[in-house]
């Protein structure tokens, strides 16, 4: 069981949020600081909203307040924590400043983790101290519900803290896997960023809409892919002799030009379509409104699939 406590979030956006959430959740001690002072309220408010969900997944009885403290001064929200949770703007610059800084003033045996969604561990430690207490926690969006999350150690990341690191993110119901040294994009945003690069060719050619690449994913491969990814799926589309046969019958594609993988240039027009896209799609409901739909649903999937887990692994 993990014995770290006390666990800081420098940031706290979309995804500093979540960790905040889950970790009180998990009855550990929370200081949080935003270089934006006014997102206190705004984060409340979201505390609120996700409550029922996250109370409903992991069986819990009420959120502990007293656990939380939101500073104004990063030194401060620093000072005592045991592990340090960084989810600031993604930009190698602003990340490799801020490392610095928390580098400097928190203990120096605290874990230093990021929530980048692919910058290179090395890079952006390289001006924080003992950097071998340093790596990247990668989490997806909601972190109050989804059990993902990458470790990635950088060239001087010390096994021991990927070991400990380990042992946090099981404690607050999270699956780590340790990525075995760092690459750009990690492992699950690489294969999400081909699916979205494919995708934008496809709205920039005409050849279809937001809602038709969404419905093709969400009526097929989706539904699978939350029980078993790719390669098992392929596996099984094999029938009786599996992976080899269904290489036999589909290697020959791999010829074909079936994907462009390279990315669109981010034009206006590609912009629009992308925009009123998923304006359309939203019917004039809010990011909000659409998160409870999609929160109620993670709650309701995740447990359906604990149970037809244990069936299969
Ligand atoms: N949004 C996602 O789906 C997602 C998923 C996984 C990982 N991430 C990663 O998490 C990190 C945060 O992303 P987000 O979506 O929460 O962004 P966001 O824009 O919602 O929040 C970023 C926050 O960082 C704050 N900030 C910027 N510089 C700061 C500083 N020097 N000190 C303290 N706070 C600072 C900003 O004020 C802002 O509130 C990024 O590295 C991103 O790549 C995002």
């Amino acid at each position: 069981m993990s014995t770290i406590k006390k666990v800081a979030v420098i940031g706290t956006g979309v995804i500093g949020a979540g960790w905040i959430i889950r970790c009180l959740a998990h009855n550990k001690i929370v200081y949080a600081f935003d270089k934006d002072l006014t997102l206190k309220k705004k984060l409340l408010a979201e505390i609120k909203r996700t409550w029922p969900y996250v109370k409903k997944l992991f069986n819990k009885k009420k959120l502990n307040f007293k656990n939380f403290k939101y500073f104004t001064s990063i030194q401060e929200t620093l000072k005592d924590a045991d592990f340090i949770q960084e989810c600031a703007t993604e930009n190698y610059v602003l990340k490799t400043k801020l490392m610095k800084i928390i580098g400097n003033y928190a203990k120096s045996n605290a874990i230093i983790s990021s929530s980048s969604s692919g910058l290179l561990p090395t890079r952006i430690y390289s001006q924080c101290k003992k950097p071998e207490r340093t790596m990247i926690g990668h989490p997806f969006n909601p972190v109050y519900l989804l059990p993902a999350v990458e470790i990635v150690p950088g060239k001087k990341t010390a096994k021991k803290y990927l070991n400990k690191a380990n042992k946090f993110y099981k404690s607050i119901s999270m699956n780590p896997i340790i990525v075995k040294h760092e690459l750009p994009g990690y492992l699950s945003d690489r294969l999400q960023e081909a699916l979205w690069r494919e995708g934008l060719h496809i709205i920039n050619e005409g050849h279809a809409t937001t809602e038709d690449l969404d419905r093709a994913i969400e009526d097929g491969p989706g539904l699978r892919w939350s029980l078993m990814g790719t390669f098992l799926t392929f596996h099984l589309a094999g029938g009786k002799s599996g992976m080899k046969h269904m290489l036999e019958q589909f290697g020959p594609a791999l010829k074909l030009p079936w994907t462009k993988l390279k990315a669109p240039k981010l034009s206006n027009k590609l912009i629009n379509r992308l925009v009123l896209g998923t304006k359309k799609q939203s019917k004039g409901r809010s990011v909000s409104k659409i998160s409870n739909i999609r929160d109620e649903y993670l709650v309701k999937l995740q447990q359906l699939r604990k149970k037809y887990e244990k069936k299969l692994r």
